[in-house]
C-alpha cells in the first residue's frame, strides 16, 4: 500500500491578473491536505477509485469520460507508459474544504500522481507533477493560469508566470497568515469567466488593474526576500482595493477584510478566485489572537493560522 499527501495553498499576491500573463505569488498551507491511498487487488478488480468524502466509488471504465479523477489517474498512468490494465483501489479524501481558493482539486490531484507514480514504481519530478495536474485543472477550471498545481506540486512558495519556468523564492523571515473561511462556495471557472466578460467590456481599465496588480506582485516579492514584513501587509491591502475595482470581492468578503484590519493585522485581502472562498490576513503572535476573535465575530465560518517560511 502506497500513502501521499498534498497541502494545500493560497495565492498571496496576483489572482485573476496572473491568468493575463502578470506575476503572482503564492504559498502550501500544510495545515489542510488531500490524501491518496493505493493498493494492489486481485486480478480482474481493475482501477477502482474511492472519493470517500463524497461516499462514491467506481471502476475507471464506469467514469464519465469528463470526471477528473479518472482523467488523472489515466493521465499519470500514460504518462509512466504503463497502460491502464491494472488491479488497484485508489482512496481519496481531503480536509481542504472546496471551492474555497484552497486548490483542494488540484491537491486531490497531487497527491494521486504521487501514490500511484510511487506504487508503480515511478516516482515523478514535482514539475512533471504539475505538468499531469495542470490537465485535470482544464477539466475544474476552464482557462486555469496553473498556479494552484505549480504551488501544490512544487510544495514552496512560488513566484509564478504563465508559461515561464517557476521560480521559488526565499522567505527571508518568517511570518504568519491567517486564513478565514466566508463559508460561501464560489467556484473558480464562474470567477474567471465574470472578469473576462468584464475584460471584454472594458479591456484598457482591466488591463490597467492587472498591470497595477502585476507590479503589486513583484514588489511583494521583493518586501518577503528582504523581511520587510509591513510592507507585505500593506501591498496586500492595496492588492485587495484592485481587486474589489475588478469586481471579484463581497459584502462577506470585504466585512472579513476589514475586522482582520481592525484587530491588528498588517494587511489583509481576498485570496483566489473571490465573490466567497478565503481572505488571508497578516498577523503577528501578538495580534493573532484578536484578529482570529474578530474574523470570528464578523461571520467566519472557519479560521487556520499558517506559517510561510
Ligand atoms: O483556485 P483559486 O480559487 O485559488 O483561483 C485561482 C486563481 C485565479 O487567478 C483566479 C485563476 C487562475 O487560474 O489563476
Amino acid at each position: 500500500m502506497t500513502v501521499a499527501y498534498a497541502s494545500g495553498k493560497v495565492i498571496l499576491f496576483g489572482e485573476h491578473a496572473v491568468v493575463y500573463g502578470q506575476p503572482a505569488l503564492a504559498v502550501p498551507v500544510t495545515q489542510v491536505q488531500a490524501q491518496a491511498t493505493v493498493e494492489t487487488e486481485p486480478e480482474g478488480q481493475d482501477i477502482t477509485i474511492v472519493a470517500e468524502d463524497l461516499e462514491q466509488s467506481y471502476t475507471l471504465e464506469q467514469a464519465p469520460p469528463d470526471d477528473a479523477l479518472r482523467a488523472i489517474v489515466v493521465g499519470t498512468l500514460e504518462h509512466i507508459g504503463v497502460g491502464t490494465k491494472h488491479d488497484l483501489t485508489i482512496t481519496v479524501s481531503s480536509t481542504i474544504p472546496i471551492a474555497r481558493g484552497l486548490g483542494s482539486g488540484a491537491a486531490i490531484s497531487t497527491a494521486i500522481v504521487r501514490a500511484l507514480s510511487r506504487h508503480l514504481g515511478h516516482p515523478l519530478s514535482p514539475q512533471a507533477i504539475s505538468n499531469l495536474v495542470y490537465e485535470t485543472e482544464k477539466i475544474h477550471h476552464g482557462t486555469p493560469s496553473g498556479i494552484d498545481n505549480t504551488v501544490i506540486a512544487f510544495e514552496k512558495p512560488v513566484y509564478f508566470v504563465r508559461d515561464q519556468k517557476t521560480e521559488i523564492f526565499p522567505v527571508k523571515s518568517p511570518f504568519l497568515l491567517t486564513i478565514a473561511d466566508s463559508g460561501i462556495a464560489s467556484p473558480t471557472r464562474i470567477a474567471v469567466s465574470h472578469v473576462r466578460r468584464a475584460w471584454e467590456r472594458g479591456r484598457e481599465k482591466y488591463e490597467e488593474l492587472f498591470d497595477e496588480i502585476g507590479t503589486i506582485a513583484e514588489m511583494g516579492r521583493q518586501a518577503i526576500e528582504r523581511g520587510e514584513i509591513e510592507t507585505v501587509g500593506r501591498l496586500m491591502n492595496e492588492n485587495h482595493r484592485l481587486l474589489q475595482l475588478m469586481g471579484v470581492s463581497s459584502p462577506e468578503l470585504k466585512g472579513l477584510v476589514e475586522a482582520a484590519r481592525e484587530g491588528g493585522a498588517l494587511g489583509a485581502k481576498l485570496s483566489g478566485a473571490g465573490r466567497g472562498g478565503n481572505i488571508i490576513a497578516l498577523v503577528t503572535q501578538e495580534t493573532r489572537s484578536r484578529v482570529d476573535m474578530m474574523l470570528r465575530l464578523a461571520g467566519a465560518k472557519n479560521v487556520i493560522i499558517t506559517e510561510v517560511g
